[in-house]
Parts: C-alpha cells; structure tokens; sequence
C-alpha cells in the first residue's frame, strides 16, 4: 500500500478531518519538542482548508506561539501577486491567527535573486528544524497538493530538481509554466515526520487511479514521495472516484 488513502464526501469533511490531524501534530510535536514546524502546500486546494484552520484556530494563542510555518514551494513573484503562495496562505489563514510574524517563513523575497532566495531558505531550514541523521531538515508535518501531471510541490516531470536529494531546497525554470519556482527537494519532503496529500476534484481521479494500480511504477514526481514517516493521501469522492472501492 502506498501511504494511507482517505476518501471524503466533500471538500469540507476532508478540511475536518484535517483540521483534526493538524491538531493532533501539533499538540505531540510542541509536547514533545516544543516547537511544530508545518509546510504549507500552495495551488487551490488547500485555501478552504486554511480558511476553516483560521477559523478554528482564531483565538489560540498557545498553539500559534509555537507553530513555525514554511512553504513546501513558491512562484518566483512578489509576495503580493496573486500567483503568490505566501499570499494566499496570508489571505486564507495567516492574516488572522496569532502566529508570530518572525514564525512566518515565505519563500521568495522579490528584492533578492532566485539564487539568493534558496541559499536564504537552506540556511533557515537547517537553522530552525531538527536535523535527520543525513543532516535533512525534519517538519512535523508537510502538506501537498498534486496537479493532474503529477506534479508535486514545483517538482514538475522532466525536471532537474526531480534528482536532487541532497539539498534541502532548489529553484527550477518550469519550460511549461514559462517561470521559476523554489521548491523543497525530496529530500526535505522524505525526511519529515508525515506528510499529507490533498487531492480533489475529477481532474485527478485518471492520474491517481494509475498511480495506485501500481505505485512502484514511478512514472510520476508525486510517486517519489516517500516519507521516513507517515504519508496520508485525503481524497474527495471525485479524485478518488476511479480506485479501486472509491466513491
Ligand atoms: C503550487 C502547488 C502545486 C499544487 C498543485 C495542485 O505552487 O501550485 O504547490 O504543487 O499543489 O498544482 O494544485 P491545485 O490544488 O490547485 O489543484
């Protein structure tokens, strides 16, 4: 079995369950390490989420103290363009919790070169998290999105950045999207503690129905997810409407 699948009726059962997984990562990782490091995924999917979280999460102080919040990628543009991840996160989530701006970490400053940004990012990975025993830097949790080429993060097919697996972070010109991008390697995402796919809507439900008639298959970036610990798939009904017992 590749990761545990999770199907959902809707949009807002899967935010729920969600929402109660974040809490429960959170909870163990201050408990036991004082701090939870989260990434948060970019694309569309994940903004109801981040809406229902801040709704949730408005008025705790506590948890929001102790929650540093990373970027599992961004699109190299100004933190107030609207392909920007950071500023959906801050619009959807980030703009009404209390969590510290100095626990806020975007990923690309536009007054800095691409290169720039991911030597900044590296520095702050290794700086601010626990370290695995090659030295990869361990969130407590990592959500993921997955476009409908099985793309994850901005780790496109038929890209460098798919081999590299010793830096924490990397920049990646996308041919097909015609821009750069910063992404967390596989590296990072394989080091961390768990890590959770959102997939919705019927536009994934081909690709992932081929992704698990046979996952070690790897003909997709999303494939070579595999986290030291847990790895969680939450499908709505419609991604999951191919597989084998899905909606
Ligand atoms: C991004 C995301 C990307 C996203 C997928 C799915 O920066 O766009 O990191 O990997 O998760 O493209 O996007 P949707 O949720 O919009 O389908």
């Amino acid at each position: 079995m590749y990761g545990n699948q999770h199907v959902f009726e809707n949009l807002d059962a899967l935010y729920l369950a969600l929402l109660s997984q974040w809490r429960q990562n959170a909870a163990a990782a201050i408990a036991e390490r004082g701090a939870f490091h989260v990434s948060l995924a970019g694309g569309n999917t994940p903004r109801g989420f981040y809406a229902a979280l801040a709704q949730d999460t408005a008025n705790e102080v506590d948890l929001w103290r102790q929650t540093h919040v990373y970027f599992g990628d961004e699109r190299c543009v100004p933190q107030d363009h609207p392909d920007s991840n950071y500023r959906m996160a801050r619009e959807a989530l980030l703009s009404k919790v209390p969590v510290p701006a100095e626990h806020v970490h975007p990923m690309y400053d536009a007054v800095l070169s691409v290169e720039e940004n991911v030597a900044q990012y590296a520095r702050l990975l290794q700086d601010t998290l626990p370290q695995d025993a090659q030295g990869h830097p361990v969130f407590d949790l990592v959500l993921l999105g997955m476009g409908d080429d099985g793309h994850t993060a901005s780790l496109f097919p038929g890209t460098g950045i798919l081999d590299e697996y010793h830096q924490p972070v990397a920049a990646q010109f996308v041919e097909k999207l015609n821009a750069w991008r910063i992404s967390l390697t596989f590296a990072t995402l394989n080091a961390a503690r768990h890590v959770v796919i959102l997939v919705a809507g019927d536009t994934k439900a081909d690709i992932l129905a081929e992704i698990f008639s046979a996952p070690e298959d790897v003909r997709y970036p999303i494939q070579r997810v595999r986290p030291q610990g847990r790895l969680d798939w939450y499908l709505d009904a419609a991604a999951a409407s191919l597989l084998p017992g899905g909606a």
